[in-house]
Formats: C-alpha cells, sequence, structure tokens
C-alpha cells in the first residue's frame, strides 16, 4: 500500500469509527489517535531524519517494532536495510555471531565464515529487540559500536567498521535491571539518547475502534477473508477489556474472529470470548461446551462438518487462553507449530473470496452494524441446526 492508499484507508476508517476526517489518525502504519500516540508520531518525524540512538520501550504488543519500522521508513537511510536482531532467548555465543559474525573454525560448528548482522545493516538500521536480555558481556561489545561502529567478529583479529543506526525496544524495566546491576547504566544512557514509551492499550481506549476498524479492513483486503462488522454492544465489550497483550492481542483475536467466526459475519457480545466479558478460566462458563448434539435424532449428522466444528472450538480455545500466541496454542495443543499454521491457514483460504483475494488492494469503508442482532452460538461454530453452546 502506498501513501496515499494509507491515507485514503484511514480516512475511511476515521469516518467509520465516528471521528474527525481532518485529524491524523494514524502514521507510517501505526494507527492511533490517542494524544500519547500523536506525542510518539511527533517525535519519529523529529528524530527519524537525525540518526539518533532511540530506545523504545512499552508492554509485550504495544507496536515497538512498528514504531522501529516507521523511524527506518522516514529516515534517509530508508533505502538500506532494517535489520531485526532479537537479542532475548538466545545462547549468549550464539547472539554475539549473531551481531558480527564469525569466521571459520571459531567454534564447533563453524564450518565457513559469516559475516553478522551489524555489517549487514551498515548504512542502514539496527533493531535490536529485547536488548533488555543481552548478557553483560555482549553489553560492552555494544557499547563499543555504539561509540565508534567499531567491533570484532568471534574468532576474528581485524577490527571492523559499520555506519549504523541502533533503535532498540524493550519490554522490561531498564531502570530497574541497571538498579540490580543487570543492565549497565552507560549502556542504558547511550541507548535512550531518546526515549520512546508505547502505552499500553488499555490506557489509550479510544484508539481501540479505530484499531477494530483498521485490522478488519486489512484481513478482507489482504487476505481476502470476508468483511466482518462489530455490532455497537461488542464493540462496548472490546472497549472495556483489558487487553493484557495489548495490540497484538486484539490483531490475533480479530482474526481468530474472521476465520472461526460467525457465518454472518457480525461479531457480537456473545461471539466474544468469555474472558473479554471478565468471566475467568475456571467458573464453568468458559470451556463452551455442553451436551454435544449427538443423539442424531434419526437423521445422522454430518460427520465431517462436526469434526471440522469440534476442531475450530479446540483451536479458539486455546487460541484464547495463550492470547492469540499461536506458539503458546500449538503447545497447548501438543501440535507442531507448523501444523497449527497450516490448519488455520486452511481455514482462512477455505473462507477466502477468491475475488477478493486477487484484488486485494482495493480499499474499502468498514460499517458498523447499527442493529445487533441475536445469534446462537450453536451458529456462530458453524453447528447444523445452531445447536446451542455456551460460549
Ligand atoms: N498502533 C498500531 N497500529 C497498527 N498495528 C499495530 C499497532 N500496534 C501494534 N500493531 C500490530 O500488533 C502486532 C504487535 O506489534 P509489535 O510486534 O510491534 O509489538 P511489540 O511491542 O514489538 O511486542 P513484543 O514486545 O511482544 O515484541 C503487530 O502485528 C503490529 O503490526
Ligand atoms: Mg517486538
Amino acid at each position: 500500500m502506498d501513501g496515499r492508499d494509507e491515507a485514503a484507508a484511514v480516512a475511511a476508517i476515521e469516518g467509520e469509527a465516528g471521528g474527525d476526517a481532518d485529524e491524523v489518525t494514524g502514521f507510517a502504519g501505526i494507527i492511533g489517535r490517542h494524544p500519547r500516540m500523536q506525542a510518539i508520531f511527533e517525535v519519529i518525524r523529529r528524530v527519524a531524519p537525525t540518526g539518533v540512538t532511540v530506545l523504545v520501550t512499552g508492554e509485550s504488543g504495544t507496536g515497538k517494532e512498528l514504531v522501529a519500522q516507521a523511524i527506518h521508513s522516514q529516515s534517509r537511510r530508508h533505502a538500506q536495510r532494517l535489520v531485526p536482531v532479537h537479542c532475548g532467548a538466545i545462547p549468549e555465543e550464539l547472539l554475539e555471531s549473531e551481531m558480527f559474525g564469525h569466521e571459520r573454525g571459531a567454534f564447533t560448528g563453524a564450518v565457513t565464515s559469516r559475516i553478522g548482522r551489524f555489517k549487514l545493516a551498515d548504512g542502514g538500521t539496527i533493531f535490536l529487540d529485547e536488548v533488555g536480555d543481552m548478557s553483560t558481556k555482549l553489553q560492552v561489545k555494544l557499547l563499543r559500536v555504539l561509540e565508534n561502529g567499531q567491533f570484532e567478529s568471534v574468532g576474528g583479529v581485524s577490527t571492523q567498521q559499520a555506519d549504523v543506526r541502533v533503535v532498540a525496544a524493550t519490554n522490561r524495566n531498564l531502570e530497574e535491571a541497571v538498579a540490580e546491576r543487570q543492565f549497565r547504566e552507560d549502556l542504558y544512557y547511550r541507548l535512550r539518547v531518546v526515549p520512546i514509551e508505547v502505552p499500553p492499550l488499555r490506557a489509550r481506549r479510544e484508539d481501540i475502534p479505530l484499531l477494530v476498524a483498521w485490522f478488519l479492513n486489512q484481513l478482507h483486503t489482504a487476505k481476502g477473508l470476508p468483511r466482518f462488522t462489530v455490532s455497537p454492544e461488542a464493540m462496548e465489550v472490546l472497549v472495556a477489556y483489558r487487553w493484557p497483550g495489548n495490540v497484538r492481542e486484539l490483531k490475533n483475536l480479530l482474526e481468530q474472529m474472521v476465520v472461526l467466526g460467525p457465518a454472518d459475519c457480525v461479531i457480537r457480545p456473545e461471539t466474544l470470548p468469555p474472558k473479554l466479558h471478565g468471566r475467568m478460566a475456571g467458573d464453568g462458563a468458559t470451556s463452551g461446551w455442553t451436551t454435544p448434539p449427538w443423539d442424531f435424532d434419526g437423521r445422522g449428522i454430518d460427520f465431517y462438518r462436526e469434526m471440522e466444528s469440534i476442531e475450530d472450538r479446540i483451536i479458539a480455545r486455546a487460541l484464547d487462553i495463550s492470547r492469540g500466541n499461536k506458539k503458546e496454542a500449538a503447545r497447548l495443543l501438543q501440535l507442531n507449530r507448523t501444523t497449527l499454521l497450516e490448519k488455520l491457514k486452511r481455514k482462512r483460504e477455505s473462507r477466502a473470496i477468491p475475488a477478493l483475494a486477487a484484488d486485494a488492494s482495493r480499499l474499502g469503508p468498514i460499517p458498523l452494524v447499527p442493529e445487533p442482532q441475536a445469534v446462537p452460538v450453536g451458529e456462530l461454530l458453524g453447528l447444523a441446526g445452531g445447536q446451542a453452546l455456551r460460549a
């Protein structure tokens, strides 16, 4: 999508979400109208061209990576690469080689030499994600690159140089980590030349309708899925929920609704997972299971459709518990992550409207449903005859 298409889509969504079309509602793919988001857009506009180091903080799923991408895309380096490095959950030796490269024979398994991400990002931007998880040994090496752009590869003797702009992100409280001596104070101040704190979604609830409209529109236009709408009552529930997983949780929930949700393509309060209504697991209201409709009633059932719908419900429940984290959902289901992804892809494709998928660039307004009609949850789950199931 080019800038003009994006502006048009945002304007359309803005109109439907009841806002003022003149008001800026997004910036470089980041949707937000709340004053704190507007302030972030202004900081990005100002720092992007400068090349200074930026530290992006905020809870998981708030959009830190999106901010890093915006900084890069709005900078003079945009024609060069934006290279991400995930600093968490990687053993120290591997991360060092990942960042700075290694020479052949530097360690067991290093059968060839390899260029590191700093070199790869030369002239561009490096995005150090989860920088708070980096070991203190690597923190020293990072500080040196930040100071003078110099580093050595693992097992290498010559000093290398790279012209790289650094954007770092973390969901840890680095001040606390500094106080606990887990994070170097000098590096902390070197990274947070310009700090950007992305607020949690619950602190900017007015952005929720805008984000809902944006994601539903994207699922329709970019993935060719049916166009879903949200009843005003369901929107109230979405706006009131705490969103511990922030924008990622909202995005994943909407995708789940569109792929596994009601056939009439309307999201109503009763089609939303129980956790959104403030009910907790274990109170008997969350499992969604009651007596199955297998009395056959003399007519028999559509076996494959029934199995598919059971699978839908099990997957939806696992995604619900994992807050949309597909890796965690796969673990709960004891499935390979790829198996789950394939299942979801297949379900998505079976719902996609081919003509729309082909015309993915077209963007239209998002209608909100004025008068919601109650729909049996059984229907939502695709059960024959709308068999009753409690949500
Ligand atoms: N304001 C926003 N507008 C549109 N999409 C957003 C916004 N914020 C987040 N997203 C989307 O939500 C998802 C999560 O965002 P992102 O990966 O940037 O979060 P994060 O803060 O880096 O999370 P983590 O700490 O878990 O790495 C992405 O798919 C991103 O595109
Ligand atoms: Mg991230």
